[in-house]
This record gives C-alpha cells, structure tokens and sequence, in this order.
C-alpha cells in the first residue's frame, strides 16, 4: 500500500457500519442474506462479464466475499481488497471452508491499493463506494480504470439516489419504506450519514474516469447497476 499524503481522504475510518467488529460482520451477512438474493445478484455480474476462465478480476469493498468465492468458483482469478481485516479475514474463511484457495485478498481501499497498471480484466465494486465524498469517488474510478486492461469491465453496484419531479422527501421516504422494518433504520442513517450520490452525478463520474457505460439497471428505486468498458 502506499503512504498516503496528509490532504488525502482517510479511507480507513468507519463511515456507516462498524466493519472491524466480528459481530457487526456476522449480523451484515445474516441481515443481507435476508433481503437480498445475493447467490443471483452474483450470477447476474457473471453473466454480464461473460469472462473467459483463467482471467483476472477485482473486488473492491468485496466484505463477506459472495462475489470472489462465485468468481472462483467460475473459474476466474478474484482478488479481494478491503479496508477492513475482519472482512477479509472473514471471506478467507468462508472461502477456506469450500476449498477455495486462489483468491487474493488485499488489506487496502479504492484509494489506497496500488497494482501495477492494467493487471485486471474486469472490475467490480458492489455497495461499497458510498462510503466516499464525491470528490474521492472520482479518485477511486480512475484508480480502478487504471488497473483495468484495455477493454476492461467495470460493474458497479450500489445505491445511487434518482429523484425526479417528486423531489428527495417523498423519494427518500418511500426508500425507506420500501425495506424490511429492521432494515430501516440502518437505511435512513445510510441516507443521513454516508456518501451515496444522485445518478447523474455518478454517471459524469464514470465518464469522467475514462468508462463508457454500456447498461445502466435500476433493481431498486435506490439502487443502480452500472456495466462500463474502459474506453
Ligand atoms: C456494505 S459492505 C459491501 C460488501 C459487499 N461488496 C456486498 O456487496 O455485500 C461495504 C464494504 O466496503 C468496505 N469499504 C468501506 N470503505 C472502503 C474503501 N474506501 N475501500 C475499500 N473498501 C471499503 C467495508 O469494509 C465493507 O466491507
């Protein structure tokens, strides 16, 4: 990892979540295998990857690490990189636990990793990059365009806000509502307190890094699936 300058955002602070709490681990991975089908939502990314087996891909903010143990098992080289030891070391075990023993995983953040350029074929990051400022998001999608090979995918999923005419109370709210009860207080802190942004700004963001995006889906009213190509 490099050192980092003295102006540079601290990726390593917990925004949202306390990730560096077992406890906290084990509830994210219970609470989310409730109310997400995240075996699908794997296959899905696959799919849209369409990768030949053998090649290299990344997942940044990978957590519990669903995304690289189905990479592997498709056959592809995942590597996991996290701000957080206790997700990583978490993933490692689960992946231990299926003998699944080609995944690398990296104690850094989107800011802070630093493989040599163009070493990956495609690039994944799934609700993970709210947790930078907008101006740090910037940063992080050209880092990740950077370890991107020609032609390299990107899929980004993560909640992205797209209010329209209704305005952002009404939208928010009905976000809100929306969830599962026990969900919903950890989304209206998620909405208060972290660094999830509108669409049109995180398309400009993409572009800006060098992607093109080639499909944007919208599961959830909050939420957006960005497939993108380095250009
Ligand atoms: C909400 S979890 C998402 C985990 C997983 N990708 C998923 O889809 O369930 C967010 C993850 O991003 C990690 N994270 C937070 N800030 C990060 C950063 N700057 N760089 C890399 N990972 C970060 C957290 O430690 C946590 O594991």
């Amino acid at each position: 990892m490099k050192t980092q300058p003295d102006w540079q955002w601290n990726e390593f602070q917990h925004i949202g979540a306390d990730f560096s709490d077992l406890d906290e681990v084990e509830d994210y991975d219970r609470k989310h295998g409730q109310f997400r089908d995240v075996a699908a939502e794997n296959r899905q990314i696959l799919e849209l990857l369409n990768l030949p087996k053998g090649v290299r891909v990344l997942d940044i903010g990978a957590g519990t690490g669903h995304f690289v143990r189905a990479a592997a098992r498709a056959g592809l080289r995942p590597t996991a990189v996290d701000i957080s030891t206790t997700m990583l070391g978490y993933a490692r075990r689960e992946a231990e636990k299926e003998g699944l023993n080609e995944i690398d995983y990296t104690h850094a953040g989107f800011l802070s990793f630093d493989f040599p350029e163009e070493t990956f074929d495609a690039a994944l990051t799934s609700a993970a990059l709210h947790h930078l400022p907008d101006v740090w998001k910037a940063v992080a999608l050209s880092n990740i365009c950077r370890v991107l090979k020609p032609g390299g995918q990107f899929v980004l999923r993560d909640v992205v806000f797209g209010w329209g005419e209704e305005g952002h109370v009404i939208y928010c709210d009905k976000a809100i509502a929306s969830l599962p009860k026990e969900m919903r207080s950890r989304m209206a802190s998620h909405i208060a307190r972290e660094y999830s942004t509108l669409n049109w700004i995180m398309e400009g963001l993409l572009e800006r890094a060098g992607f093109t995006i080639l499909s944007a889906e919208k599961p959830l009213s909050y939420f957006q699936v960005y497939h993108c190509r380095k250009d």
